[in-house]
């Protein structure tokens, strides 16, 4: 097993990482809670493959186990959804020991992560991420939120989880295409952080698609390596943290335009990227031969490479709402070389060069809905 630590002196707690840690009871100890419950909040998809195992290796740690089953999907991520937990939460007369468990992927762990934010001001929660995405990304740092009709993600908590357990096991399960998502924030770690990573990435990116679990503890630990140190110096988003948004100032317009859930999250990070990476080298900052290796891994990992068509003004309306933007002036992560990003506000009429050079002339763009605004 591979442990990381994130170092947040009181908060601090540890990633466990290896096959079949769902299944033993020990996972578990260093979470107990004798006289209390424990409530799993999961998914129609994930409950029936894995809900029953973790309550399995729960019980002997705590003196009830419940299940909390909702919808899922990205589209779910609501405060009518959430508000199902805190239903599901009093019904059961849950007092402030409780333990929420998130079994599932980013969908989930954001969710249960806002839920045990709030609930009766704050009881402790446990990330059991079951995607790629969540494994390497979502459930470590303690971003928690929901979605707003007027933008994603905007309503949430930074409330750090005791304890994550990635049960690379739960992967198997996991369609192709979701497979591919997860990738995108593997391949945007290396390209903000590790070169050699991303060197070692060229070499096992077919066995990743392929499932095989030594690569797959590989890539999930130097992720969570990399995620661990950021935000140990940023918990909160200051600064230094931002990094972490490469490809997502693009990805989120794509998400938002073309309605939640249509492009997956990974996938428009994917298309992100890439254009993140055209936008540097025409600043003068990526040398051209950088950006096309990185599209190229982009594509082997099964991602799109090329944008929807949403229009250049609508992309430039949905920009401005992005979290980094300050005094009107859109801001990217953008690289000064692999392995060295920079935040930068950068014109929208170089951003809108990039996007023409990357898009996909044939795909309509969905007709303008207000809520389509995205955020980080
Ligand atoms: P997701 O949670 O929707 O999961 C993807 C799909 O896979 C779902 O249908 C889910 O039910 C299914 N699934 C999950 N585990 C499975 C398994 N083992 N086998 C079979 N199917 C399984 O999507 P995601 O990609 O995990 O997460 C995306 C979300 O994460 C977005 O809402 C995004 O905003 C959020 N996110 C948050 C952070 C953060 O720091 N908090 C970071 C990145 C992304
Ligand atoms: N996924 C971005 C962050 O955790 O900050």
């Amino acid at each position: 097993m591979t442990t990381v630590r994130i170092a947040l002196d009181a908060r601090a707690y540890d990633i466990r990482i290896a096959s079949g840690l769902l299944d033993q009871p020990a996972t578990f100890a260093s979470v107990a809670g004798q006289h209390s419950t424990a409530l799993i909040v999961t998914n129609s998809t994930v409950a029936p493959l894995y809900a029953d195992r973790l309550e399995h290796s729960l019980r002997p740690h705590f003196s009830r186990v419940l299940q909390c089953i909702l919808p899922d999907g990205e589209q779910y991520k609501t405060w009518e959804t959430l508000n199902q937990i805190f239903t599901d939460l009093l019904r059961h007369h849950c007092d402030r020991k409780t333990t929420l468990f998130a079994l599932g992927g980013g969908v989930i762990g954001d969710m249960t992560g806002f839920a045990a934010a709030s609930y009766m001001r704050g009881v402790p929660f446990v990330q059991v991420p079951t995607t790629l995405l969540a494994q390497v990304d979502s459930s470590v740092g303690g971003k928690t939120a929901i979605n707003h009709p007027l933008g994603k993600n905007m309503i949430g908590a930074f409330y750090q989880p005791r304890l994550v357990v990635a049960d690379l096991s739960t992967l198997h399960t996991l369609p192709p295409r979701e497979l591919s998502a997860g990738l995108a924030e593997v391949i945007k770690h290396a390209a903000i952080a590790d070169v050699d990573f991303l060197a070692w990435l060229e070499a096992h990116i077919d066995a990743l698609r392929a499932q095989d679990e030594a690569a797959l503890a590989e890539a999930v630990a130097r992720c969570c390596r990399i995620k661990a140190k950021v935000v140990a110096q940023d918990e909160t988003e200051t600064g230094l943290r931002a990094i972490l948004n490469f490809g997502h100032t693009f990805g989120h317009a794509i998400e938002a335009g073309m309605g939640y859930g249509n492009w997956l999250h990974g996938e428009a990070v994917g298309a992100g990227m890439v254009l993140a990476a055209d936008l540097s080298v025409r600043l003068g900052l990526l040398a051209p031969a950088d950006a096309e290796r990185l599209a190229r891994l982009i594509a082997r990992a099964g991602l799109p490479l090329r944008a929807p068509d949403l229009g250049a003004e609508r992309y430039a309306d949905l920009m401005q709402v992005d979290k980094k933007s300050e005094g009107g002036e859109v801001r990217f992560v953008l690289l000064n070389g692999l392995g060295r990003p920079v935040l930068r506000a950068a014109p929208m009429a170089e951003a809108q060069a990039s996007m023409a050079a990357h898009l996909q002339p044939s795909q309509p763009a969905p007709p303008v809905q207000p809520q389509a605004v995205p955020s980080a």
